[in-house]
């Protein structure tokens, strides 16, 4: 299998490479891009690392040779956020460059998954639909927001209010992929018992954790080694299903199988085409039934910005 990732020279996109460069199955591909020179280099650098994965890295302004044969891209270029700034302020910039490139795997590498990690979400996932859409190569199974940052937080929030281990727990992150679109379903974590007002504290935590970031690194950045650490373990284990391993479960936002939302997070179980089934999100507690109302309208409206952003542009 070969891996792709675009962005690979940015915060995300280096430990990413490194993780990957570990963690993929033996003899897989690893190809890096991004538009920073530097980007030839990192590869370099990661090649010195004794695994069989094979790491080739690509600068400048031509993604294309870094996506010929990529069974999976993972998407990680733009801007991050800086203190004061939501994942919507990224719009602008953001938008044009998954555009660009999503335009460029349809055309190289159009049977590829699609990982998409580049901010707001909500939003740019919907724009790789439409490119993808236009372009006449777009399979709803194969296209992804990698929404695992979202799972490991609420494991290890739990893990830490809770005095319990985070690799004992699981977490169905469900919605969508900011502020309040995240909706981690604490009622369906197995053997936990939560009261009123750690659910309440809970779920804003998580749901604003990249802030918690932003803020701490005071102007350097968002969330990079842990998103890292989210988009690897998501990309590993897609890796495996489209290989043939079964029975692997995993939580992202993708379009279809949700009559509430066109994109929605959810739990889906990948096989060798990328999603082979969306499972059902499972029974909500009031609370969170209230909160999956509540965040309709900005999921809504986010995915239509994308869809907008692709007609009118
Ligand atoms: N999905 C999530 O949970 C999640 C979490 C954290 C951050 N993010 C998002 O991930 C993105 C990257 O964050 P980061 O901290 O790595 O940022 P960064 O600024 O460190 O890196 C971004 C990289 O993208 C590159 N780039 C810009 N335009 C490009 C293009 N057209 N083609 C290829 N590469 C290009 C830059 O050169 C840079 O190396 C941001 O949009 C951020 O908001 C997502």
């Amino acid at each position: 299998m070969k891996v792709a990732v675009l962005g690979a020279a940015g915060g995300i996109g280096q430990a990413l490479a490194l993780l990957l460069k570990l963690d993929l199955p033996a003899n897989s591909e690893l190809s890096l891009y991004d538009v920073a020179p530097v980007t030839p280099g990192v590869a370099k650098d990661l090649s010195h690392i004794p695994t069989s994965v094979k790491v080739t890295g690509f600068g400048g302004a031509d993604v294309a040779p870094a996506l010929e044969g990529a069974d999976v891209v993972l998407i990680s270029a733009g801007v991050a956020r800086k203190p004061g700034m939501d994942r919507s302020d990224l719009f602008n910039i953001n938008a044009g460059i998954i555009k660009s490139l999503v335009g460029v795997v349809a055309k190289v590498a159009p049977e590829a998954c699609i990982g998409v990690i580049t901010n707001p979400v909500n939003t740019t996932v919907a724009i790789a639909a439409e490119v993808l859409k236009d372009a006449g190569v777009y399979n709803k199974n194969k296209l992804f927001g990698i929404t695992t940052l979202d799972v490991i937080r609420a494991e290890e929030f739990i893990a830490d209010k809770k005095g319990l281990k985070a690799e004992d727990l699981k977490v169905n992150v469900i919605g969508g992929h900011s502020g309040t679109t995240i909706l981690p379903l604490l009622s369906q974590v197995q053997n936990v018992d939560f009261t009123e007002q750690e659910v309440i504290d809970l779920t804003d935590r998580i749901q604003n954790a990249g802030t918690e970031v932003v803020n701490a690194k005071a102007g350097g950045g968002s969330a990079t080694l842990s998103m890292a650490r989210a988009a690897a373990l998501f990309g590993v284990n897609l890796v495996h299903a489209l290989s043939g391993k079964q029975g692997i479960v995993q939580n992202a936002y993708v379009e279809g199988g949700n009559a509430i939302s066109p994109f929605f997070t959810q739990p889906l179980l990948l096989g060798l085409n990328g999603v082979e089934r969306v499972l059902p999100v499972g029974d909500l507690s009031p609370f969170e039934e209230q909160k999956q109302k509540e965040m309709l309208d900005v999921l809504h409206s986010d995915i239509q910005l994308g869809i907008d952003f692709v007609k009118n542009s």
